[in-house]
């Protein structure tokens, strides 16, 4: 990819978007943005960033973001968007760019998400039956994902939540968002399914004290009861499907760690960043 190649990146405003987006301009692509029309986060994408807005739902608003793209950094926001116009929208992008990367999950990798829960091993489906140079990034969680403590830790010393003892490899976003933007700035990578993991197995527990480590307090973990778990879960608005599926890896993950891979390396010539580090970088949030 030359320095003139166009990227868009969808669900952009959300944890991996902006990081997404400040890689490949790092990486000398022309960067565009689909923000939704009604989305007020346009602020948190780099300057030198063209915003389109458009709808994932609306494979016709996404016309002018898609115009003249060599390649897609794809993101599908599940949560809020169930995927009837998937396949619409991959076809549209499989008429105008040549290479697309999805966010896909450590789920497909294990085979413990099926194509028919409409999640990402449906969206991997469909890209593998178009011609496009596909690379897809089956990540384990976030480190972010334990900003989701950070409003109990703010407010006491006990985080309660379901599985402490579940054993994560969780990547660091912005290590995800590199190892996205190298595939699809670099050649090597069309029809490759990388595991994308961070540095090391910690259990959500170990997470927890780890904050309390950085921000100088001693934290305590308290399990929640798996049922109780889902209806907190469903009731902020997860899929029931969704949170089965989460709720059942945790228990799985109490009695095997979490696969992990050495790709964030591979790819960016960089050690994957461990959770310690980003906790220190987002201390502030749990003051
Ligand atoms: N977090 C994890 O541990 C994890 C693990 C595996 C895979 N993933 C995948 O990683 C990807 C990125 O995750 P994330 O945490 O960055 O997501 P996120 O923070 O939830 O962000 C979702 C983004 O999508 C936008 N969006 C919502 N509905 C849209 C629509 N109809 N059309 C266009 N944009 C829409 C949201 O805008 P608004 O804010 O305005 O709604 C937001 O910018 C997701 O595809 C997820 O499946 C995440």
């Amino acid at each position: 990819m030359t320095a003139k190649n166009t990227v868009l990146v969808t669900a952009a405003t959300g944890n991996l978007g902006p990081l997404a987006a400040a890689e490949l301009l790092a990486a000398g692509a022309t960067v565009r943005a689909l923000v939704l029309p009604d989305d007020p986060h346009a602020d948190r994408l780099p300057r030198g960033v063209e915003i389109f807005r458009g709808d994932l739902g609306d494979p016709d608003s996404l016309d002018a973001a898609l115009e003249g793209v060599d390649g897609v950094f794809f993101m599908w926001p599940f949560f809020t968007l169930n995927v009837d116009t998937a396949p619409e929208v991959v076809r549209r992008i499989g008429a105008v760019a040549r290479r697309v990367v999805l966010v896909s999950s450590v789920g497909v990798h294990i085979g413990l998400e099926p194509v028919d829960n409409n999640c990402h091993a449906y969206l991997e489906q469909l890209l593998e039956g178009t011609t496009l140079d596909w690379t897809f990034l089956r990540t384990t969680g976030f480190h972010c994902n334990a900003m989701g403590f950070a409003p109990q830790i703010r407010t006491g010393d006990v985080v309660r939540h379901p599985y402490g003892a579940a054993t994560r490899t969780s990547v660091h976003e912005a290590d995800l968002a590199a190892v996205g933007a190298a595939a699809l700035t670099q050649d090597g990578h069309a029809k490759k399914k990388y595991l994308v993991s961070g540095p090391e197995e910690l259990s959500q527990a170990d997470q927890v004290r780890i904050i309390g480590e950085v921000i100088g307090r001693s934290l305590r973990w308290e399990d929640i009861e798996h049922d109780a778990a889902r209806q907190a879960m469903v009731d902020t608005g997860w899929p029931p499907s969704y949170a089965d599926g989460a709720l059942d890896y945790f228990a799985m993950l109490t009695k095997q760690p979490e696969v992990g891979s050495n790709v964030v390396e591979e790819l960016t010539g960089r050690p994957a960043r461990s959770f310690r580090s980003w906790a220190t970088e987002r201390a502030e949030s749990f003051r």
